[in-house]
């Protein structure tokens, strides 16, 4: 369930199944395909919680189903139902920093190199290790530490996190570089915007949604990173993201209104009023 601006993201041709859009009054209507016997009353219902492993009880909630005509079938009514939540499990961002940079650093005015902390490729870099996702906000561990000039140059980027807001999208990182004017001391960005990126169209498809060269623009808080050598508004190299989508098990923490109402479908197969 999403936003419409989410899901002109996500979605922009309305056809996956796998998305339905949420509106601002909070309703959604989807349709599910429901086999003969499997489901009753008693056994399925519709639950909503917030995704990304937030926890939210006011948003934790159990409708109950009703059927055209009495379903046949097992009705144990001890087993819970499915979590219908999805989150992002697994993603790669690919990305350079910029061409130039990484052929000035082994070039031979730098004479540097590059360490790699948790991310594969040797430019463009490849970060795998995912610490959270949502279709919003994805965060990558990992970093790339540059190094030139006999050490005056020293610049570590790291945790990347790309994210998505009405429409546009941002990369952000950790920075440290040491200062040309002043080697003791270094620049640190914590979560900083680095660049803004041109999401363009994703391509979709069972479950994975790619970005492929979103086109990336340094900006002013980036700038700061690169001891003046490049100004805010210069083109980095283009960004790649991939996000798979799985289900996800219901919030182990909370105990909302969602616990309670399998607790009530538990104890009285009955009814249980939607919430
Ligand atoms: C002893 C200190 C330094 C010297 C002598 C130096 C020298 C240079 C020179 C001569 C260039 C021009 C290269 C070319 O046009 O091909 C350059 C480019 C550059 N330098 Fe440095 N630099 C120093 C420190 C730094 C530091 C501390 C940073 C911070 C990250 C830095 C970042 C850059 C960048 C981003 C470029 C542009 C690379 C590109 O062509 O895309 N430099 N530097």
């Amino acid at each position: 369930m999403l936003p419409a601006a989410s899901r002109a993201i996500l979605d922009p041709a309305g056809t996956n199944p796998d998305y339905v859009e949420l509106k601002p009054d909070g309703t959604f209507s989807g349709t599910l395909d429901v086999a003969d016997q499997e489901c009753t009353p008693e056994t399925c219902g519709v639950i909503t919680y917030a995704a990304g492993g937030a926890v939210n009880a006011a948003h934790e909630l159990f409708t109950d189903l009703t059927f055209a005509t009495d379903p046949t079938g097992p009705t144990d009514p001890t087993t819970p139902p499915v979590d219908p939540g999805t989150g992002v499990t697994d993603a790669r961002l690919e990305w350079g920093l910029k061409e130039s940079f990484r052929d000035y650093i082994r070039g031979p005015i730098a004479h540097g190199s590059w360490t790699l902390d948790d991310v594969t490729g040797d430019g463009p870099f490849a970060w795998e290790n995912l610490t959270s996702g949502t279709e919003e906000l994805v965060t990558f561990a990992g970093g790339v530490h540059f190094t030139g000039h006999d050490g005056l140059l020293d610049l570590t980027i790291s945790q990347p996190q790309v994210r998505f807001a009405n429409g546009a999208a941002e990369l952000l990182l950790d920075v440290r570089s040491k200062g040309l004017e002043n080697p003791e001391e270094y620049v640190e960005l914590d979560d900083a915007v680095f660049a803004t990126l041109t999401p363009g169209t994703p391509t979709v498809g069972n479950g994975l949604n790619t970005y492929t060269a979103m086109p990336a623009v340094l900006t002013e808080q980036g700038a700061s990173g690169f001891a003046g050598f490049y100004p805010a508004g210069t083109e980095l190299d283009p960004v790649d993201r991939h996000d798979r989508t799985r289900r996800r098990d219901p919030p182990a923490t909370g105990g909302g209104r969602w616990r309670r109402r399998v607790r009530a479908h538990a104890d009285d197969p009955g009814r249980a009023e939607p919430g």
